[in-house]
């Protein structure tokens, strides 16, 4: 019998140990708490907190399946233009589950980043992230990347914006820039590539998500509203993802 296809040379340049099937790095769009709320005739926010518990199950499933990142888009920098009251809703269940959530994720083995305009929830909120990082930075079961106002085109600015200020400083050659200069200025540096992109609720888009780092992630769309997702659909997800050729622009063998 041969190897599932996802076995194929893939994760030699991803990142992941050659021959693991399982993803290395998932980064999940989660979306469809609206909807959710919605067809229960509840608020949004209830929507919310319901896909707060499934961001605790994905965790727990990400590390039974032994994946080594997670990230989660949990708040778009589009995501500033939502009524007020909705992204108060959205702040105040996130730095809840600041307050409330890290000391599990830190018992659990779980480091916590953030990527995103974090100066823009205020300092207060930015010092929360921060001592989230910190108490956690000691981690290694899994790393979480949590994206808040996050956009991968101000992330792309960002970095081209810092390239030229070395080119300007004299610090660097601009025709020496490679693509490492430039992964080295993203927020996610250091960090292996999504393998693979999961979006909830059937919308099959990226949403700014990752633009960069997805050159070469697969990507799987599941129809379960975000709140509703569960250990059985993250199978889901990875034996779709076990039974995909990735082939990084190369031949097939
Ligand atoms: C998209 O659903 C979801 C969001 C904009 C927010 C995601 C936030 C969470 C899952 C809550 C908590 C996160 C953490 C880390 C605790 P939508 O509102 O766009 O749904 P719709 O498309 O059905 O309207």
């Amino acid at each position: 019998m041969s190897a599932p296809k996802a076995l194929l040379r893939a994760n030699e340049i991803s990142g992941s140990p050659a021959g693991e099937a399982v993803p290395r790095h998932v980064a999940v769009i989660m979306d469809g708490n609206g909807r959710w709320a919605a067809a229960r005739g509840l608020p949004r926010i209830a929507g919310h907190r319901a896909g707060a518990e499934a961001v605790r199950r994905t965790i727990r499933a990400c590390v039974d399946a032994g994946v080594e990142w997670l990230t989660i888009y949990a708040f778009s920098s589009e995501n500033w233009r939502r009524p007020a009251a909705e992204v108060a809703d959205l702040t105040g269940l996130l730095r809840h589950y600041l307050r409330h959530e890290v000391a599990e994720l830190d018992r659990g083995g779980v480091r916590v980043r953030f990527i995103g305009e974090r100066a823009r929830f205020g300092p207060s909120m930015t010092a929360e992230i921060e001592a989230a990082e910190l108490r956690t930075a000691s981690n290694a079961r899994l790393n979480l990347n949590i994206a808040l106002s996050y956009g991968a085109r101000d992330e792309i600015v960002a970095a081209a914006r810092a390239l030229a200020a070395d080119a300007a400083a004299g610090l660097i050659d601009p025709a020496a820039i490679a693509e490492a200069a430039f992964a080295n200025r993203l927020t996610t540096a250091g960090q292996p590539d999504p393998d693979l992109i999961i979006r909830t609720s059937g919308e099959q888009r990226l949403s700014n998500f990752l633009l960069w780092q997805s050159a070469y992630a697969e990507l799987v769309f599941l129809d379960v509203l975000w709140p509703d997702f569960d250990a059985a659909q993250f199978t889901l997800a990875l034996e779709a993802y076990a039974g995909r050729e990735r082939r990084f622009g190369a031949r097939p063998v």
